[in-house]
Parts: structure tokens; sequence; C-alpha cells
């Protein structure tokens, strides 16, 4: 261990006397001995139209079972049952544009009524439960309702991050056939219009399944409307079948809820499948303990709902605990890097939940805008997506939350569908550390064969404890989710990250092992960069790989074997720059490019990543035996 990994920060008083969770080693006892009877204690503070049989089935493992023959809808607990208390006139949702003089808020009665008169308008448009409806909004309130509604029917959303290309759109509404697609006509990014609806045009363009695409007016740009498919909300929204309640379908609980694409170790992204019954108890329950969330608070996550942190902690989990949630269009540093710090101040937020490639942004401009503000009312602050470093930890502490406020570092991910390593705030937090496994859960670390290592050791993480939120398989792909996830080490759950353990049960994350690269706390699969880099008429083949970079986590670098009659210039950079933003995403951007004659490969063919990491980084190569001759 070394001497950074031995710092601590104990919880200061205040937090404890009021914290939900306060003798934390009594209920992590308690919760490890039987996480049945914990998990079904979690469940049984919501409100199900129907009691379960079982709380776990596991009889068809590794396709578990939560909660069986339960009746619910987490509608019913995200907003239906506040409507019967006084929170009915307490704020759900504060929303900010990126032009902050761009306000609008909604009580719990008010988001009710908008999520009745979406439910209203996918219904009329046909939509069954079941159905996949595929969204693809910027950071705006209707995102926010559209989800709500489907799960309000039981159709099943699938929310694709406003920043894909036409052509992962497009991929992703075959995949799953959906007959709607919900956007809106752009969106601001750095004062800039986004063409969501221009990107959305071409996606649908050859998609069989597409009927129906209902356009929300954002940014009021140009954009071309089909007289058949296309549907302005504003339209749609003054017809009579909006009008009026709609009924909150009890579902079972193992009935889908969502289903969201991320990146795995190939080209074809991955659909992880969520419920309702597990995912609300999961979601509810973790932000409930880790954030320490009460109704007063006002809880800031600034993900994106594209991405499974919006879904489960921007709106499920804090709506699920009837806290206000408060949401904003802009990014941290537009128009100028003490944007956070303003709106931190004027809506009194309490608990603001972001990444620490956001934190390392604003501190490298400085603590002076920072210090301009009044932070009094933070509480809790947290960060997710990758490894928080230590120093832009204690910066955050420090400069952000003036040493009062403790950090919750949360290690999840999509498939997981809720925190599963993390600290509740009465615990002492390490920074560098995300914590230790949420109640009811076990972590290991094994080395190749599959035995537990020493402490302070290296290996891989896995997860030995079924939990309620987790996915229920790859919608369409069982064997993959058997075979990716289950299959290295039968019986527990290969979360295809490297760690290690330290004497107090800490767990240090050091990132991923497997094809995925983390840029910016976002997913990307190298096989998805290689096949979009491969798709420019200058390339042969392509080899992406993550090397470490300052402010990103990771950032992508290329190795590109060029077709005969081009050569290497800045420009040919800028042009692959670009290609890949256009056939992928803008957040996929390669940052550095090589040029070799060859890519290094095992006899098998398989491209050594290892060595074009290390030929990057101007170290040794390392053992080149299985390298074919070059
Ligand atoms: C991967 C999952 C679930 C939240 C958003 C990311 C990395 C996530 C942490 C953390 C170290 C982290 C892991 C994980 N990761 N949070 N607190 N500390 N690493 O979800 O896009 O599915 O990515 O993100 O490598 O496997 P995701």
């Amino acid at each position: 261990m070394t001497s950074e990994q031995q710092e601590v920060f104990e919880p200061p008083a205040e937090i404890i006397d009021d914290a939900w969770v306060k003798d934390w080693k009594a209920i992590e006892a308690e919760a490890t001995a039987d996480p049945r009877a914990y998990w079904e204690a979690r469940a049984n503070e919501l409100e199900w139209s129907a009691p379960w049989e079982k709380v776990l089935d596991e009889s068809g493992a590794p396709f578990y079972k939560w909660f069986t023959g339960a009746r619910t809808n987490i509608v019913t607990n995200a907003v239906d049952r506040h409507l019967r208390t006084a929170r009915r006139n307490k704020l759900a949702l504060i929303w900010v544009g990126e032009d902050t003089s761009r306000v609008r808020t909604f009580s719990y009665f008010a988001l009710n009524r908008e999520i009745d008169r979406w439910a209203n308008i996918l219904l009329a448009m046909g939509v069954e439960k079941g159905d996949i409806v595929t969204i693809y909004l910027p950071r705006i309130p209707e995102i926010v309702f559209a989800m709500l509604a489907c799960a309000k029917i039981g159709a099943i959303h699938s929310v694709i991050f406003a920043g894909y290309s036409a052509e992962a759109l497009n991929a992703r509404i075959d995949d799953s056939e959906s007959k709607l697609v919900i956007t809106a006509d752009g969106s601001w990014v750095n004062g800039k219009v986004f063409p969501l609806k221009d990107i959305v045009d071409d996606a649908v363009k050859f998609s069989p399944s597409v009927e129906n695409v209902v356009v929300v007016r954002n940014t009021r740009s140009d954009v071309s409307m089909d007289t058949v498919r296309d549907h302005w909300f504003e339209d749609l929204i003054k017809l009579p079948i909006a009008k009026g309640h709609c009924e909150t379908v009890q579902v079972d609980s193992e009935d889908p809820l969502f289903i969201l694409y991320t990146s795995g170790s190939t080209g074809k992204p991955k659909a992880i499948l969520h419920t309702h019954g597990g995912y609300q108890v999961g979601t509810y329950t973790t932000l409930k303990y880790s954030f320490d969330i009460k109704e007063s608070d006002r809880w800031w996550c600034t993900a994106d709902p594209g991405w499974v942190t919006g879904h489960s902690y921007l709106v499920y989990g804090p709506l699920l605990n009837g806290a206000t949630v408060f949401m904003s269009e802009g990014s941290p540093t537009y128009p100028y890097p003490d944007v956070f710090w303003q709106l931190v101040e004027y809506y009194g937020i309490s608990a603001l939940y972001t990444a620490p490639t956001a934190i390392r942004t604003l501190m490298r401009f400085g603590d002076a805008w920072v210090n301009r503000h009044d932070l009094s009312s933070l509480r809790l602050l947290g960060s997710v997506g990758e490894p928080i470093n230590p120093e832009a930890w204690r910066w955050f502490h420090h400069v952000v939350g003036k040493d009062r406020c403790p950090i919750i570092d949360t290690w999840w991910q999509t498939e997981t569908g809720m925190f599963q390593i993390t600290t509740v705030p009465t615990m002492p937090q390490k920074p560098g550390s995300a914590g230790r496994p949420v109640f009811g859960q076990e972590a290991a670390i094994l080395d190749e064969a599959g035995h537990e290592v020493p402490d302070g050791t290296e290996g891989f993480l896995v997860l030995k404890n079924p939990w309620p939120a987790m996915m229920r398989t790859l919608y369409k792909d069982p064997d993959r989710y058997v075979s990716t996830y289950w299959e290295k080490y039968p019986g527990v759950y290969l979360t295809g990250d490297a760690a290690k353990r330290d004497e107090d049960g800490y767990i240090w994350v050091i990132g991923r092992t497997d094809d995925v690269i983390k840029v910016s706390g976002h997913r990307l699969g190298t096989a998805e960069v290689e096949s979009a880099l491969a798709s420019h008429p200058a390339v042969a083949e392509a080899a992406a790989i993550g090397l470490p970079h300052e402010v990103k986590g990771n950032a992508i670098h290329c190795a590109v074997i060029l077709n005969q009659g081009y050569e290497p210039s800045k420009e040919l950079e800028e042009s692959l720059r670009q290609h890949v933003a256009e056939t992928l995403s803008p957040i996929a951007k390669p940052d550095g490019f090589d040029f070799p004659e060859k890519l290094p490969k095992t006899r098998s063919g398989k491209i050594m990543r290892r060595v074009l990491r290390a030929r990057a980084l101007g170290q040794d190569e390392g053992d080149l035996s299985t390298l074919e001759n070059e």
C-alpha cells in the first residue's frame, strides 16, 4: 500500500446525527448474513399491488428473478404515491437551459400531468405494453416525461444518447425494431444547434420498423417534417386524446422497463435489459443510503439521461425517494467555468453528483471561479464513471466541499443498474477508493485461475451475490449474456474491471481489463472506433487503444494502416477524426494517430494492444514471442 492509500477522511459529525445509516457496520453485517431479508425489507418500503412469492428466484441462474409474482410499476412508486401526500405540491423537477435564463419547474402534481399527456399520446399512437420506444432527446424535461410515460403504460424505453450519429442510431433502432422514435428539432451544445431531427431523418430512412416520429420543439431550428411519419409534439398535445388521466398499468415485477445500449468488446453494442420490480428497489435504496437522500434534498446529477447514470440517478432513484431533481441542459464550462457553482448557489443544491472528468476540467480553471460563490447549501458530493485520482478528489473535497462534504465515489455499470461499490456518508472515505460493496453485496478479486488474491494484489473484480437491479439479460442475445459475464468464473458476475482490495476491505478500482475504453467517463469499445475508421477511404486497417489522459482519464489513440496512395498528414488526421465523429459520435474522436507499416499481431491474427500501448508511451514492449514476423 502506498501512503496515498492510507489517507482517510472521517465523516463530519453533523452528517452522522441525521443520517439514514448511522451504524453502518451493523447494517452491513446484517445484510451480508441474509441479503434476501435485507432486500425484502427495502422492497417493503415501496408499493406493490400484489405481493411476491419469492424475493429471489435462482432456479434459472444466471437468469435471476426478483420479487417473482409481484405486481407493481416503477411510476406508481416514483410519482403516483407521492400525489397522495404533501409531496404533491413540492417541486419534483427544476430544469435550467444552457441559456440559464430559461427555467422550467414542475411539482409532482405537474410532473404527473405531463406524464399523463405523454402516455395518452403514446397510447393513441398505438404503443402497446412490451413495445420498444426509441428516445433520442437532449437534456430537457421531455426526456423525463417520455421515459416515465413509457414505463407508465408498460412500454420499454430505449434511450439513445443524443450525441450518437445517424449510423449508430440506425443500428440501435433496427436492433430494437422500434415503431416510434421521439426526438427534438435540435439540442444546444455550447451555443450551437446540434441537428437531432436531421440525424433522425438519416437514421430512419432505411428503418423498416419506424412508423412515427414525434418531434419536440426545442431549438426552434428549421427541420423538414414528413407529412405522414412526423408529428410535432406541440400539435399532438392540443388534441383531445392527450387530455385526462392515464392509468398506471400494473405490470409483473419482472416485466422489462428499459433497454440501454452499451459498448462491449465487439463492434455490436449490447442491449442491457432492466425490469420494473428489482430495479426500483435497487435504485431507491442505494440512492437513499449512499447519498442519504431526504425529500428536503435538491439533488443534481449532471449525467445525461442517455446513460445509465441518468436513468438510475437522475430520473428514477431521486423520484422514488421523493426528492427534488435539478437538471441542467448545459455543460460545466459554458458559457463560463463557474456556471456549475452559480447554479449550485442560486438553486441551493444540497447534493452534487458528477464525473471525475468534469472535476478535473473545472479544477484546471483554478479556485477563484469556485470561491466567488456561496456553496454552503451543499451537504454531499459524488463521483462516477471512472476512477477519481486523489488529486481531483482532494480539490473537490477542499475547494468545492470546504472540507465539510463527504465525497461518495460510486462504482457501478450499465449492467449493474445500481451502485455496487461505494460508501455511505457515515463511513470513512479514502480518496481514490470507491469504497465497500453495497449492503447485501460481496466482492472478490480473483486471479486468472479463479483464486482470491491476497489484499493489495491486483486481479479481476467479481461480484458474488445477485442484486435486485441487475440486468436480466442482453436483449435478443442471452448467450452473450452468459458468456460475457458468467462463464469465466461460474457462479459469480465478472465485471470486466481490474481492482485491488486493502486490509480494511476497501476496493481500489484500476480500470477495464477488456477492449472497453472510458473516455471522459463515456464507455466506448475499441472495435466500434476501429470499424468507424475502417469505413474511411484512406484506411486499410486500424487499431484503437486507450492512453492515459490528464483530464479525460483515457484518450483514444489509433494505429492506422493507410491504403496505397495516402500519406500521413495533419489534414488526414483531422479528416479521420471528423469521420469518426460523424459515423459514431463526437465523444469517440481519436486524440492521436500513428501510421505504422504493420500492426503488431499474434500468429492467430489478434492485434496486440499491449505492444501498441508500449510503443505509443515509449515503453519497453515486453515479451514479443507470440508476435507474428514483423
Ligand atoms: C465502467 C462502467 C455506472 C456509471 C457510469 C458508467 C467504470 C464507473 C467508476 C468508479 C472507477 C468506474 C468501470 C466500469 N467506472 N464508475 N466510481 N470508479 N471506475 O457506466 O458506462 O456502464 O461503465 O465504468 O470501469 O466497469 P458504464
